[in-house]
């Protein structure tokens, strides 16, 4: 039996991707980030849908022609239909469900969120597959999620964060330091040549699995007020120790409740999705806990921060699981799980 090629849409956020997957293979993985916002400090989502617009039809045939496959090849087409902004999921939606009708092929509808765990299962995202039922700690500019998984098609959220999201918080204190947007990965890089004790922040004293960074936040921002009113160029000349003392914080947080998650669950496979699963600390102790007798799988640094490969590998299971959208179907800002 042949392979079965999806073609990925991915238009949430701030970057237009295209994708074209063959059984679990990715053929070619395109994507087209947006510069603009950088001068705004964070994603201006007028900005991002005409972008968008601008991008997809050169996304898209560069991903098919780079894949070396032809549109009637195509067995179906995956795109992103929530969550996200509007403007820009509404775009890559309009575009999907027009090319589904005029080639008159199937269109399947993608959770972005579940879209990034079932990244895992890209033929190169990782040297392990995980094994069900696994947890993902699901952390990106909008999320910051435990999800129990027991099959590519049933998870369930152990936990949620009840104000910022990870990459929320890193891209604020960043902001707070006068980096661009966005900054996580920047703290992430100025990190490395600091000292992770050089400042304590408060930490935040959440029930069960569920997440805080609003305190953390608050803490970083008095930490550095107080400090400039001391010293002008605090900013500057602390910068290292500052983004090693923030990310630090961050990842212990998210430590600290996978933890509890996989003691509550039993569950000792555990996984990271999501844009901040590409940052390096959290990256390290996840696995160091490999010693301790966990299953860890780290994705690609490609396949963590949005693209349209991981909404191909989403569509392809729901696909062959028989889901389908008709043309009725539109965008949601705020898609269940
Ligand atoms: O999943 P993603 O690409 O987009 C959303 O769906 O939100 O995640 C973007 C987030 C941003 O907040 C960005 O700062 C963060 O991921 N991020 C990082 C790193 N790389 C991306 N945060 C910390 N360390 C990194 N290396
Ligand atoms: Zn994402």
């Amino acid at each position: 039996m042949k392979d079965t090629i999806i073609l990925g849409i991915e238009s949430s956020c701030d970057d237009t991707s295209a994708a074209v997957l063959r059984g679990s293979e990715i053929l070619s993985n395109i994507i087209a980030g947006q510069a603009v916002h950088e001068l705004f400090g964070g994603v201006v989502p007028e900005l991002a849908s005409r972008a968008h617009q601008e991008n997809i039809v050169p996304v898209v045939s560069t991903a098919l022609s780079e894949a070396g496959i032809q549109l009637e090849d195509v067995d179906a087409i995956a795109f992103t239909q929530g969550p996200g902004l509007l403007g820009s999921l509404t775009i890559g939606t309009s575009f999907a469900k027009a090319l589904a009708l005029a080639t008159n092929k199937p269109l399947v509808p993608v959770h972005h969120m579940k879209a990034h765990i079932l990244a895992h299962f890209i033929d190169d995202a990782s040297e392990m597959k995980p094994s069900f039922p696994f947890l993902c700690l699901t952390v990106s500019g909008g999320h910051t999620q435990i999800v129990r998984v027991d099959n590519p098609l049933q998870m369930e959220v152990l936990g949620n964060t009840i104000d910022d999201a990870a990459g929320e918080a890193f891209d604020k204190a960043a902001k707070m330091l006068d980096l661009p947007y966005p900054g996580g990965p920047l703290i992430d890089k100025y990190a490395q040549l600091g000292n992770a004790q050089a400042f304590q922040f408060s930490k935040p004293r959440i029930e069960g699995l569920n997440f805080s960074f609003s305190g953390l936040k608050t803490s970083i921002l008095y930490t550095i007020r107080d400090q400039v009113k001391l010293d002008e160029q605090f900013k500057e000349t602390h910068l290292n120790d500052l983004c090693a003392s923030i990310q630090n914080s961050i990842v212990s947080i998210l430590m600290d409740k996978i933890e509890k998650a996989v003691k509550e669950t039993g569950i000792n496979c555990v996984v990271i999705a999501g844009g901040v699963s590409a940052n390096s600390e959290l990256r390290k102790r996840l696995s160091a806990k490999m010693e301790h007798g966990w299953k860890v799988s780290i994705p690609k640094f490609s396949y963590c921060t949005d693209n349209a490969a991981m909404i191909a590998m989403a569509g392809k299971f729901l696909f062959e699981s028989g889901v389908r959208a008709d043309q009725s179907v539109s965008a949601q800002a705020r898609l269940a799980w």
